[in-house]
């Protein structure tokens, strides 16, 4: 009997109404919390989820290149690297701190927020959120710019060879890559445009989201410079599961992307041909009013690898474990039998 590929974790989930987006920064000494949370991730998912069963609550866990050999020993993934800031003549696509990536999705943003504020309180003060986005769905599936995003996304058969490893790397095989940005956009200046120049930048229209044809959709148009081909003519696909978000009071419109693979490379050609533009000189058009503040790229393992991860870096695993003991809590003992809860003032 053949043994079953490993399960991947939640990663070809459908696109859901709400999200959270954590970057997390592992300073050194939080290994050894992070060891003790990541197989815990799916029993927590569960506890959330399972109380609200309505909600397809999921929640995939990325780890970034420096913090996989701070926590494991052994092979790693063989394209696993940090993010690599592209700069282009006029716009740069900036590589920003983290170490653990999580994406936490469900139809409302209660389960999303619950599930992640158990994680961070799990990490406690091994770890820093860096970077925490709440996502929305805007209408028919729209970003802030105000057209369709997601409609040429891979489906099926075709989503699973877009996005999990197989033989190439078979220590990983079932795990993923995913390469996520920020952006922030000047709704303003996009507005100021007409509807003809949005969908010229955009390279698809704006109200009924069918794509221009090839004699009108410029080079320089968003779809046009993502939509990439091996020398063989066979197109290359991602995953993306981006999401609105946005704050009044900051003044901020923006979209998170995220953009699942089952190699970096892909990824990282579309946005060096969107930040550099092909030929050089010919950037997005969408970049002029949408500025990256954020970039990482993260190895999302299989659900089986993260239930149960390689050992702990043989040289350092005690010293670690020393410097991250949690001190013992300083609470009075109750005594028995008094009857008391013993939190706060609840005696
Ligand atoms: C400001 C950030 C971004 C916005 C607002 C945005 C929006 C859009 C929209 C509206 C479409 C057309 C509909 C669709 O097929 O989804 C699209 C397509 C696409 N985008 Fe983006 N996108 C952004 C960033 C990126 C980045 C950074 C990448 C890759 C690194 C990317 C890759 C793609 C791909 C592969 C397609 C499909 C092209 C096709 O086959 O037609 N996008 N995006």
């Amino acid at each position: 009997m053949t043994t079953p590929p490993p399960a991947p974790q939640a990663v070809l989930a459908p696109l859901t109404e709400s999200a959270v987006f954590l970057s997390i920064v592992v300073p050194p000494g939080g290994e050894e919390t992070v060891r003790g949370l990541l197989p815990d991730l799916a029993g927590l998912t569960r506890s959330v989820g399972f109380r609200v069963p309505d909600e397809a609550l999921t929640c995939v866990a990325g780890i970034g290149s420096d913090l996989w050999d701070r926590l494991f020993d052994g092979p790693r993934p063989a394209e696993l690297h940090p993010f690599r800031e592209v700069t282009g003549e006029r716009h740069t696509a900036p590589s920003t701190p983290g170490d653990l990536f999580l994406h936490v999705r469900a139809l409302r943003m209660h389960p999303c927020f619950e599930l992640a504020r158990l994680v961070t309180d799990r990490l406690g003060g091994a770890a820093r959120v860096v970077d925490e986005v709440q996502g929305f769905r805007y209408f028919d599936n729209r970003d802030l710019l105000g057209f369709v995003d997601g409609t040429e996304n891979p489906t099926g058969r075709g989503a699973a060879a877009a996005v999990l490893i197989g033989d190439e790397d078979p220590d990983f095989a079932g795990g993923t890559y995913v390469m996520v940005q920020k952006y922030l956009h000047d709704l303003a200046a996009w507005n100021a445009l007409t509807v003809e120049q949005r969908e010229l930048a955009v390279g698809r229209r704006q109200l009924d989201d069918v794509e221009l044809d090839d004699e009108t959709k410029p080079a320089d148009s968003h779809v046009a410079l993502t939509t990439i081909e091996d020398p063989d003519g066979t197109e290359r696909e991602i995953l993306r599961d981006n999401m609105p978000f946005g704050s009044l009071e900051r003044g901020e419109f923006g979209t998170y992307f995220v953009g699942y693979a089952a190699t970096p490379e892909v990824p990282e050609r579309m946005l060096t041909r969107m930040v550099v533009g092909d030929p050089p000189g010919s950037s997005d058009r969408i970049l002029e009013v949408s500025r990256a503040v954020t970039g990482g790229l993260f190895f999302v393992p299989s659900q089986d690898l993260l239930d149960d991860p390689p050992p702990a870096p043989a040289t350092s695993t005690p010293a670690r474990a020393a410097a991250t003991a949690v001190p013992a809590p300083t609470a009075p003992a109750e005594t028995p039998g008094s009857g008391s809860l013993g939190i706060g003032s609840l005696r």
